[in-house]
Order: C-alpha cells, then structure tokens, then sequence
C-alpha cells in the first residue's frame, strides 16, 4: 500500500520546496493549504520539477472535521507542519490572528492525528524562540525568550508538541528551529514572493535590484560587529528542505521529541549579503542607513552540531548560490506565480 505524507502549508515558500525534496525521494505527498500566503499555480511547478503532481486539498487546518476526512481519505503515516502565518510586525498589531491561526492549526491537526493514529510529526519553529540574551552561536540547550506573538507561537506549540510526546511514547516528533532560509529551486520554477513590500533582507534587496524598489534601507550600521551591520545566517531553502526529509527519516525509526537547528553554522552581515548581490547582478544596489529596527539582535548564528551528529545533514549550498538562485528566480517571475 502507498503511504503518504501530509504537508501542510505545502504550497508556501519552505513548504513547496521540502514537497519536492520528498516526492524526489519517493514519498507520496498531500498538501493541503488555504493559501492565504500562496498561488495553487505553484502545484504545476512542482510537477515540472519532479514529474508528478502532489495531491492538493484546499482547506483551513483549523476546520478539524476536514482534515480527519484528509487522514481517512489516505493513508497518510507522517505530517510535516509548515502552515502559520510568519509576519512578526503583524503579529504585534493582530496577536489573536497569530494565536489563533498558528496555536489553533496545530491543536486541530493534533486531534485529526491522533484520531487516526498518526504520530510522526515535523514542526516548522525558528530560530526566533530563542532568547536575546543568548550569544552566537546558539545551540538547541540555549535559553528560550520569544519577544513577539509570532515567536510566542512558536515556543507555546515547541511546548505542547515535547508534552505530547512526554506524555505518550507512540509520538516521534521534530522541531525544527530554522534560521535565515532564501534562496529558491535551481530551476528558477519555485521560490518566494512575498505579497506587498518584503519586511525580510533579501527579498527586498531582491526587488532594489530588480527596480521594483528605490534603494534598501539598512537598519542600523552602528552594532558591535566588523562592518556594524547585524550578522544572520542564511541558509538555503534547498538544503533545508533536504534537512525536513532528513528529520523524517530519522523519526520514522525513533520516538519522543527532538530539536534541530537548521542553519549553516556561519554568519554574514548585512553589508556583506548586499555586496554579494551587486556581484551576482552585476550593478550597485542603492542604499541608505536608516535607524536600527526595534527587536533585532547583533549576532544571530547557529550551532549546527547536533543535526550533523543526528541526522548527518548539513547545509552545502554558499551563500553566492542562495543569491544566484535566489536572483534567477526573481528575474524568471517578476511577478511571483502569475
Ligand atoms: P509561507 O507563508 O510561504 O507558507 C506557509 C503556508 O501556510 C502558506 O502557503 C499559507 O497559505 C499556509 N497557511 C497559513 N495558515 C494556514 C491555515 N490556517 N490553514 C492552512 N494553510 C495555512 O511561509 P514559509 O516561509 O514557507 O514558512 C513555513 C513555516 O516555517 C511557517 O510556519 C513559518 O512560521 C516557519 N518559518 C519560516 C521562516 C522563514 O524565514 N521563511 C523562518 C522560521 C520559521
Ligand atoms: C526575521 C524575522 C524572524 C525570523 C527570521 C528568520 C522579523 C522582524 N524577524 O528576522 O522572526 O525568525 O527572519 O526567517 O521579520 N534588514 C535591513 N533592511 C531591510 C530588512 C532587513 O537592514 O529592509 C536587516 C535587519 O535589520 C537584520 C537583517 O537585515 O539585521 C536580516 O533581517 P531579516 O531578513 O528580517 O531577518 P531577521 O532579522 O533574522
């Protein structure tokens, strides 16, 4: 018998890409999605790369009656959870749509789960959980202190999912603490484009190249770092996806809980993410310093220790390739799936 494997949130960013990264290691996948943040477009894209489409349900995670139907329509034996809503500003403004969405997806997903005794579970979390008094790199033991709705998300659903797992040793569960993820697929087919103006670093320097934008505004060049400007570490969302089908492996052979960061280990700075773009575009990217933006953190890399040791996964792709397809992808679609 075909098992399957729901994704969920599998038409967004992070989502598309780790569908293809399983449908290429021979998983069956069904996506389901609201698309509140995505185009069913994307599902064509997907069949291009990998020459076949994911099964496709559009529904609300929250509506709980839809998704135990999902699980008794196939015979699905893990989930990957990316559906949420991932806009940290926002969550400031509009705390109850963050709680309600993100809190109240997984709880609906949890029953539907657990009706149907399904007990391999992937978590999308963040590096966002951890606290800003912990210094770089951060490893999984690291203090936790999410500053905003988005990252309190997070950390409540880290905390329910590591209960769930305590409580009942038939659960095999992952979380997975991602850092910086851009980039897109090689072929240029899947990536991201957010709606409106990008709140994230490469996707609005992305659009200054592409003169959709004026100029990038960098928030703050006075930090405590070699050039001043604050230091993340981007990973490629190529080898994180390969990093969920990494994560799955290991849980379909083991119970409890475990954390994972997903990062390459290293940092890069602001100034040095824009000088690695005006080489890939071949042309300055204007610029301007602005004020620092409330909330962000000097230094923010990971320990990537454990997931190599547990998973022999490591991120490969430099950061001259995160820009090369991430470019590719932004020239190939000005217009993201239209
Ligand atoms: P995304 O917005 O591209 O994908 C999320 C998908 O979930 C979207 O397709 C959206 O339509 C769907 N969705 C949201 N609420 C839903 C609901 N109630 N029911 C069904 N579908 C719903 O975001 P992404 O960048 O691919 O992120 C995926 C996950 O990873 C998110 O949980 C996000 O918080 C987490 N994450 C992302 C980043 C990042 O920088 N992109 C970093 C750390 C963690
Ligand atoms: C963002 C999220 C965080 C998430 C992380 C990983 C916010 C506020 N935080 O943080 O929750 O875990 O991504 O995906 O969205 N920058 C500029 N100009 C810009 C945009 C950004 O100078 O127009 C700077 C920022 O000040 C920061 C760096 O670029 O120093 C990276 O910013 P961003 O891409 O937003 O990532 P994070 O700050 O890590």
């Amino acid at each position: 018998m075909e098992k399957f494997t729901l994704v969920t949130g599998g038409t967004g960013y992070i989502g598309s890409h780790t569908s293809v990264a399983l449908m290429e290691a021979g998983y069956q996948v069904v996506i389901v999605d609201n698309l509140v943040n995505s185009s069913k477009k994307i599902l064509s894209r997907i069949e291009q790369i990998t020459g076949s489409a994911p099964v496709f349900i559009e529904a609300d995670l929250r509506d709980t009656s839809t998704i135990i139907e999902i699980f008794s329509d196939y015979p699905i034996t893990s989930v990957v959870h990316f559906a949420g809503l991932k806009a940290v500003g926002e969550s400031v403004e509009e705390p109850v749509k963050y709680y309600d969405n993100n809190l109240g997806s997984t709880l609906s997903l949890l029953d539907a789960m657990a009706l149907s005794e399904v007990s391999t579970l992937v978590f999308s979390s963040s590096a966002t959980v951890y606290s800003s008094s912990e210094i770089a790199p951060f490893d999984e033991a690291a203090e936790l202190g999410p500053t905003n709705p988005y990252g309190m998300s997070k950390y409540f659903i880290e905390q329910i999912l590591s209960d769930i797992a305590l409580g009942d040793d038939e659960w095999s569960i992952g979380l997975l603490r991602y850092f910086n993820p851009i980039g897109a697929h090689p072929t240029g087919l899947i990536g991201e484009m957010p709606t409106g103006i990008p709140n994230n670093l490469v996707p609005y320097i992305m659009q200054v190249a592409f003169e959709k934008l004026e100029k990038l505004f960098i928030f703050g060049d006075d930090y405590e770092t070699p050039d001043g400007t604050c230091i993340r570490d981007y990973i490629h969302v190529v080898d994180l996806a390969r990093g969920h089908l990494a994560a799955l492996q290991f849980l379909e052979d083991a119970n409890g809980s475990h954390v994972w960061n997903l990062g390459t280990g290293k940092g890069s700075s602001v100034l040095e993410l824009v000088k690695m773009v005006e080489e890939v575009v071949g042309k300055p990217i204007p610029r301007e310093v602005v004020g620092r933006r409330s909330g962000d953190i000097p230094v923010v890399f990971a320990d990537v220790e454990k997931a190599l040791n547990e998973l022999s996964w490591r991120a490969e792709n430099t950061l001259m390739q995160m820009c090369v397809d991430h470019w590719n992808w932004q020239r190939q679609n000005p217009d993201g799936y239209q």
